[in-house]
């Protein structure tokens, strides 16, 4: 038998209400599964009550205190308190039971045990009683067992579990790949059989998870369960376009489902963000589109970052994410993440990095771990010269940057500076000459600076028959520097 020993000062709170009440409720869930697996940074306490949860969350909420509020879902019958350290949800126990005349079930409160057996996995079906408080770990379904075996598994038939709330399917996914544990067999044998079932959950449930297994250590474990189960099938069919491996004339490609995989796992060991791991899962989306077999290349995916970055916001719509600058970023990551391995493949020279700062601004950074990650490579040796190159890349990065600023590069004549000094309206041959500025600057024909430029733009001028008819001693974005 096990025992926690629950000490945060909120249990005696919960304990001392429940026994002056005479409530029988109880810890259960994600905290006492937590607590068994020594995470301890869990902040959210479900409660469980065999009576109205309701109740007991207004009966505690009134022994924290006076300004306490206590947010009630009434069509859910669950109740929430926040306090500054935690967020408690209450909830009654309830139990299915089938009417004659219907075969819809209707929910009825129940006992505790009848509320353990309709929870999503054995790990999350623990409860511990809040009075008294011996802290014995209530498991009629073997979580600990399980928590040990490092096993994910319904506590009823999983076909049962699972039809109750699909969306099961994912979180046993997710948790595997939060905590790499293994799914029970029968566990993934229901899920290829009910995977078509996924479709009557929303979107946003189904992303929230999905966002978590891409946050995991290494999402692959995720993705490869939710391919195999025939879940990712379901909301993601650009990702699953990618996997397969076609032969032509005994020339194969790779399988970029698992390529991308790969990519996606060496970019985890570099970054948490959640926006620099999608880049890396949509960074091929676009290869089954523009997959050709040309006689002479072999297999060529021409122009697949431009259509992959052409993908991007039809993606993140379907999948309810975002449609801001963090997607405008993924966007640009997938655009741009090409172009520092064209960069290492050649002599990098000091024009083509000007060009990649310009164009990448702040994001540089990503976009090389990106590309780092995106070195797949068997051959040692490609590696090796690869990741050389890059290192050369970044630290010409570095000099470029120190010496010319480009990130976050600002024009440094400007539209008003030209129309100025030609005395002229706006018209087209503003936007020529500032191309022809920022070019200049780019190939490193002249410096980023406005003396240099103006200079440049006068004598630019001159050729397309424009006189200056006013001098500028500097600019306004200098003034600002
Ligand atoms: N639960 C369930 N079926 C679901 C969602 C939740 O049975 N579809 C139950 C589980 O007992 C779970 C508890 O409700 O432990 C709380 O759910 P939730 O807060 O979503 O997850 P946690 O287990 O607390 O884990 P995490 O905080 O990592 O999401």
């Amino acid at each position: 038998m096990a025992t926690l020993n629950l000490t945060d000062p909120i249990f005696e709170l919960l304990s001392k209400t429940a026994s002056a009440k005479g409530i029988n409720a109880f810890v259960i869930g994600g905290y006492v599964r937590d607590q068994l697996l020594n995470r301890g940074s869990k902040k959210d306490i479900d409660i469980v009550v065999e009576g109205s949860g309701i109740d007991f969350a207004k009966a505690i909420a009134s022994a924290i205190g006076k300004d306490v509020k206590v947010h009630i879902f009434k069509n859910f019958g669950t109740a929430m308190i926040h306090t500054s350290d935690w967020e408690l949800e209450f909830v009654g126990a309830r139990k299915e039971s089938y009417r004659l005349d219907s075969r819809k079930p209707i929910v009825e409160d129940g006992s505790l045990e009848e509320d353990q057996e309709r929870r999503d996995f054995t790990i999350n079906a623990m409860a511990i009683q809040l009075f008294p408080l011996t802290g014995e770990v209530i498991d009629p379904f073997g979580g600990i067992s399980d928590l040990e075996k490092k096993i994910i598994r319904t506590p009823l038939d999983p076909d049962k579990t699972y039809s109750d709330d699909p969306l099961r399917m994912m979180r046993a996914i997710r948790f595997a790949s939060q905590l790499n544990f293994q799914i029970d067999r029968s566990s993934l044998e229901s899920m290829k059989r009910n995977a078509e079932r996924l479709k009557i959950v929303s979107m946003e449930r189904i992303t929230d998870e999905l966002n978590k297994i891409i946050l995991s250590p290494k999402p692959s474990v995720g993705f490869k369960h939710l391919f195999d189960t025939g879940l990712l099938q379901q909301f993601f069919p650009e990702m699953v376009a990618l996997q397969g491996i076609k032969v032509i004339k005994g020339k194969a490609h790779k399988d970029n489902f698992y390529h991308t995989l790969q990519v996606l796992d060496n970019i985890c060991e570099n970054t948490d963000s959640l926006w620099l791991r999608w880049a890396a899962i949509l960074h091929d989306i676009a290869k089954p589109v523009t997959r050709r077999f040309e006689e002479n290349h072999g297999w060529t995916f021409h122009g697949h970052e431009d259509r992959g970055a052409k993908m991007v916001p039809g993606i993140f719509k379907k999948l309810k994410l975002p449609l801001n600058d963090k997607m405008k970023y993924v966007q640009k990551l997938v655009m741009l993440h090409l172009r520092p391995i064209v960069l290492s493949k050649e002599i990098v020279t000091d024009s083509a990095v000007r060009r990649l700062l310009f164009e990448a601004g702040d994001d540089v950074d990503d976009l090389m771990t990106l590309c780092e990650a995106d070195i797949t490579s068997k051959n040692q040796e490609k590696v090796n010269k690869y990741l050389a190159n890059f290192e050369l890349v970044r630290q010409k990065l570095v000099e470029l940057e120190e010496k010319d600023r480009l990130r976050n590069w600002q024009p440094p004549v400007t539209g008003m500076d030209i129309m100025a000094t030609f005395d002229i309206k706006p018209g087209k041959e503003i936007g020529v000459l500032k191309t022809a500025i920022r070019e200049a600057i780019l190939d490193g024909q002249i410096p980023n600076s406005f003396e240099a430029a103006y200079q440049y733009m006068i004598a630019e001028a001159e050729v397309m028959g424009l006189t200056a008819k006013n001098i500028l001693q500097s600019s306004i974005s200098e003034n600002e520097d």
